[in-house]
């Protein structure tokens, strides 16, 4: 069903973008698969809470799920990124307090809650996807295969008691009823408590029209501007955020309640004043957005339309989500990309969502000797190209689609 009101305050939505029929971005399938389920990726704008949101969604039910293929512990960047993010938001009084509880929603494989294990502090993580979740109870860590909501955050509560830090990374721009979500952090959280999240941020998605952050798990692009918003609403309270590297740029907010009277810090407020410039409050910031999507498909398209033509072997590198977007928005198929290259194993056999471009082994990648190779995962460049350099050293071509179409290697 599309929407035409706002999922946060109901209010009419303006529709800014459709990307046409999307499969789930992370349904890598068999090649003989037919009726293959798709949806209309389309994405509007709340010009009343600033809220950017797609308009239809399929059920979570579709997405996360028993095999689930995306493992955190597969990046050594996202491995240290959350080293950093536990030595700076748990302090030393709270590892050193035994009643001290750190919940961790969408805790994938327990890539960060190993860090909280480590400092033997008493902790949940809650993710609704068995096989990630039993990877994560391997190493002993101490999690649940739920969807957090607010019935779930009761349980939690009489169990453990309030927690003092929650985190989540890249998980609540995933969850639709956000209503239902911030009432369970409200059960959850401790009066004196941090609620800290991390998502891929929207100004950086408009900056760089890294359209390819838009798909189906992805019902919001936050902002400052939004986020407060929405904290609002709850009586909880911005108190500071911190731009973030990762996955092409996020933003990690901080939330305290309304009643600790704590203010938003110096730097969320210069971030806040950023997004006033750009306009962020603005339709028709959105408008030129999806101008750009626009050009950015042809201009990709054209490149590997004329590459093709002289005869190159064009690979994929990354069978990331983000990819599925951009494949099927472009119209790309195995005519023009040949092969994706990937390290997870559930991925390796299968084909590409909605493309059906056959995803492979880096090993046979290189067996293939390509002329060129997509970065899809272009949010870890660095790590590839130290990863990679004896391919590029061989004299294979990287492309880019964000934030320009062109070689990487050839700035
Ligand atoms: P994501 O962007 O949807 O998180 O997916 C990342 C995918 O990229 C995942 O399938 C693993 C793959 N990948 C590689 O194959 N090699 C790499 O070096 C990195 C960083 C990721
Ligand atoms: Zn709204």
């Amino acid at each position: 069903m599309e929407l035409s009101r706002c999922r946060i305050c109901q209010s009419q939505i303006s529709e800014i973008i459709s990307f046409g029929k999307m499969p789930i971005a992370n349904a890598f399938v068999e090649q003989s698969l037919q009726n293959e389920y798709r949806f209309n990726l389309i994405a509007g704008y709340c010009t009343s809470c600033y809220m950017f949101q797609l308009l239809e969604q399929p059920n979570p039910d579709q997405m996360f799920h028993e095999s689930y293929p995306f493992f955190t512990g597969l990046s050594m960047t996202m491995k240290k990124h959350f080293v950093e993010m536990s030595k700076n938001h748990i302090p030393d009084e709270i590892v050193n307090n035994k009643d001290s509880f750190i919940i961790e929603i969408g805790c994938n494989d327990g890539t960060f809650l190993q860090n909280v294990m480590d400092k033997k502090i008493k902790h949940l993580g809650v993710d609704p996807s068995k096989n990630v979740v039993e990877k994560a109870q391997e190493k002993g860590i101490n999690a649940i295969a739920e969807f957090y909501s607010a019935e779930i955050s009761r349980t939690i509560d009489e169990k453990y008691g309030k927690a003092i830090r929650i985190f989540a990374s890249n998980v609540i721009c995933h969850i639709p009823d956000m209503h239902d979500f911030f009432q369970g952090i409200k059960n959850n959280l401790s009066p004196e408590g941090e609620f800290i999240f991390e998502e891929p941020y929207l100004l950086s998605m408009l900056k760089k029209t890294s359209y390819d952050q838009l798909y189906d798990e992805h019902v919001y692009m936050f902002s400052l501007m939004s986020i407060q918003k929405i904290a609002d609403m709850y009586d909880l309270i911005l108190v500071d955020a911190i731009a973030q590297d990762t996955h092409g740029g996020s933003m990690r907010y901080v939330l305290k309640h309304e009643s600790t009277g704590q203010k938003l810090s110096q730097q969320g407020l210069n971030l806040l004043d950023e997004e006033r410039k750009y306009e962020l409050d603005k339709l028709q910031t959105y408008q030129t957005f999806a101008m750009n999507c626009e050009s950015r498909k042809q201009e990709f398209v054209t490149l590997l339309n004329t590459l093709k033509l002289q005869n190159k072997v064009i690979g994929g590198y990354a069978a990331t989500s983000k990819s599925t977007t951009v494949l099927n928005y472009c119209g790309i198929d195995k005519n023009l990309i040949t092969f994706i290259s990937d390290s997870t194993p559930e991925k390796i056999g299968t084909v590409a969502p909605g493309s059906h471009i056959p995803i492979i082994s880096h090993e046979e990648m290189r067996a293939m000797k390509p002329d060129y190779l997509v970065l899809f995962a272009w949010n870890h460049e660095k790590e590839i190209m130290e990863k990679e350099h004896l391919l590029t050293q061989q004299g294979m071509k990287w492309i880019k689609f964000v934030p320009e179409v062109g070689l990487i290697n050839e700035k």
